[in-house]
């Protein structure tokens, strides 16, 4: 696997594996490497010749209060996991490199980045487009691939492909959970044993709100305020939000949904706050 720490070099790379007709994937992350990132890199490398990987802790997506500088780091176990899963080149630039100072542009898609984690996370949604943005003008990736797991962003990074004529191809993988369903997040590395045992309640509920949305009868609020309780009935939990909306393109929904209806949530386990979500087709 090639290693690149500058911008210049990176870019270059792109432009010999474009020169060579080398379809290249390209899967953003933030490190301390799961089953979930891994997932999206086997999609990858499938569909394409070469896989770049970029690890870089995006600052302009953390509030001054967030976790930026305790985020999980473990790059040497991070290379190991990228040099199993066949990982052609890797993408590590710094926060200089990156913000250089005087940095002044951002991208922001207006409406769908301030609704769900966009509320309490008002920052987070800017920050992810433009570094996306950035990520996108250095690899030239012919696909980029994210996960469901964090449908909002990929529901905001596909409508930003399109209104700003990317020629990307935006590929979405399937939410990637341990064995008893907690969805992997580089986060869960913060749960004490209790907040970990708390913690498999997000999906039991999401489960709750699927069975009740299949059911028919039971309307919207009611559901979500079954899945509220049930989260809340552990000690160390505390919500967020949990909502529905379409799962296309997060618009409102009315009592009786029908289509691809998503379940969102965000919840504080202990201190983390953690997401999940589900889709259910109706
Ligand atoms: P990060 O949280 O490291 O996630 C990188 C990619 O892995 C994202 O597309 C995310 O949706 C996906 N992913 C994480 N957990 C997953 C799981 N359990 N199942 C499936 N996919 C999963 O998301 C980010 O980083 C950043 O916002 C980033 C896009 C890199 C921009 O900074």
């Amino acid at each position: 696997m090639l290693l690149f720490d500058t911008i210049f070099d990176m870019q270059g790379q792109s432009e010999k594996y474009r020169s060579q007709g080398r379809k290249i994937g390209f899967v953003p992350t933030m490190g301390f490497l799961h089953e979930g990132h891994l997932s999206l890199m086997r999609i990858a490398k499938e569909k394409c010749d070469e896989l770049v990987v970029s690890i870089f802790v995006n600052p302009s997506q953390f509030a001054p209060n967030e976790d930026f500088s305790s985020y999980p780091r473990n790059f040497q176990r991070d290379i190991q996991l990228l040099e199993e899963v066949g990982a052609t080149a890797l993408f590590m630039p710094t926060q200089e490199m990156m913000y250089p100072k005087g940095y002044k542009t951002w991208v922001h898609v207006e409406k769908l980045d301030t609704k769900l984690c966009g509320i309490s996370r008002p920052h987070l949604f800017q920050g992810v487009t433009t570094v996306v943005n950035k990520l996108f003008n250095i690899v030239r990736p012919h696909i980029a691939l994210f996960g469901q797991k964090d449908a909002q962003q990929a529901i905001i990074i596909k409508k930003m492909v399109v209104d700003l004529n990317m020629n990307i191809e935006i590929v979405i993988g399937q939410l990637i959970r341990e064995t008893d369903g907690l969805a992997m997040s580089s986060r869960n590395s913060y749960l004490s044993e209790e907040e970990r045992r708390d913690a498999v309640v997000l999906y039991q509920a999401l489960q709750l709100g699927k069975r009740r949305l299949m059911e028919a009868g039971m309307g919207k609020t009611k559901i979500l305020s079954e899945i509220r309780q049930l989260i809340e009935a552990k000690p160390t939990t505390r919500v967020d939000y949990i909502e529905m909306h379409s799962a296309k393109n997060l618009a409102e929904i009315g009592e009786h949904p029908q289509g691809d209806i998503l379940i969102a949530l965000a919840v504080f386990v202990g201190n983390t706050r953690l997401i999940d979500n589900i889709t259910v087709s109706i």
